[in-house]
């Protein structure tokens, strides 16, 4: 039979099982994510048991990071189902809050992460990552772990949170992990699900055309060229529209106007009234 992984809601339950795990002399690691888990969630709870041995799985849709408009009503919540899909893994603790004890009454404060979290995502989602920045700073300072995962799914998301834990001196190690795919290359995504089957199909030509930009870039096309056909590819494909294809410095995210180091593509496009997001790393030849 498989184990059941305890969950705690409050904020002082979760202080107590660290405070044990730490007299007891174990190492910590916390994996956030909004629930509705899939392989890519899995697998960073499988990376990070390299590092830590023990690990928070939090489970939170933070209200703070989806604008008017966005999904968060209809985000998928699964929490019985996510439970289940930890115990084959290395999880040992499920953080699942309520709003109430992330944001409680009177709460004021935010962190804002200037310059890397302007661009891309950041100018198209105004408020976005000063959302995900708070509730990370919350998680981090909450659970005080040795390490934290994030995925490269989100790859400025990653970038914003690396920053902020720097500029803030926040005592945590930030691992990222690798960005999980299914078998027909789409990006592993709880949106997916929003998804109808011919959407599906269409979502699938998302991996090949960056696929077809990253080996265009490398055999010397113009980079804004590159950007332009991987464009047009998406919305022959059927995708309804693309909100940027932008090939950028993998630490910056500032764009690139030639393949002089290593660089990162990364892309959101839509299909229906999902938003899908992918990136892939362009090495310099
Ligand atoms: P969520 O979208 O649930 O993702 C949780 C973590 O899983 C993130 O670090 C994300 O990058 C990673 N992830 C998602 N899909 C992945 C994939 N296909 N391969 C690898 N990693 C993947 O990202 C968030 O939640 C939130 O913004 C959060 C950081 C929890 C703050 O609320």
């Amino acid at each position: 039979m498989s184990k059941s992984i305890p969950v705690v809601r409050s904020v002082q339950a979760l202080r107590n099982v660290v405070k044990g795990w730490r007299e007891e002399g174990h190492s910590v690691g916390l994996v956030p994510t909004m629930g509705a888990l899939h392989h890519g969630h899995l697998s960073l709870v499988r990376a990070i048991a390299e590092k830590a041995d023990r690990i928070i799985v939090s489970i939170f849709v933070n209200p703070t990071q989806f604008g008017e408009g966005e999904d968060f009503d209809k985000y998928p919540r699964t929490e019985t189902e996510d439970r289940k899909k930890l115990a084959s893994t290395p999880a040992s603790l499920v953080f699942a809050p309520n709003a109430r004890e992330m944001y409680p009454s009177g709460f004021a404060s935010k962190v804002n992460v200037g310059g890397i979290s302007e661009r891309l995502e950041g100018a198209l989602r105004p408020g976005h990552f000063d959302g995900v920045a708070t509730v990370v700073s919350k998680l981090l300072l909450q659970a005080m772990p040795d390490v934290a995962i994030f995925g490269e799914k989100d790859y400025q998301q990653l970038a914003v949170i690396r920053r902020f834990v720097s500029d803030l001196n926040i005592p945590v190690e930030i691992m990222g992990g690798t960005l999980i795919r299914e078998a027909d290359g789409l990006a592993a995504s709880s949106r997916n699900a929003y998804l109808t089957d011919q959407e599906r199909q269409v979502a699938a030509t998302f991996n090949i055309a960056l696929n077809e930009l990253t080996a265009k870039v490398q055999n010397g096309t113009d980079i804004r060229q590159a950007e332009k056909e991987a464009c047009e590819a998406l919305l022959s494909a059927g995708f309804l529209s693309v909100d940027y294809v932008a090939v950028v410095d993998p630490e910056s995210l500032e764009p690139l106007d030639r393949l002089d180091r290593n660089a990162r593509v990364l892309a959101v496009a839509r299909i229906g009234g999902v938003r899908l997001l992918d990136n892939m790393a362009i090495n310099k030849a």
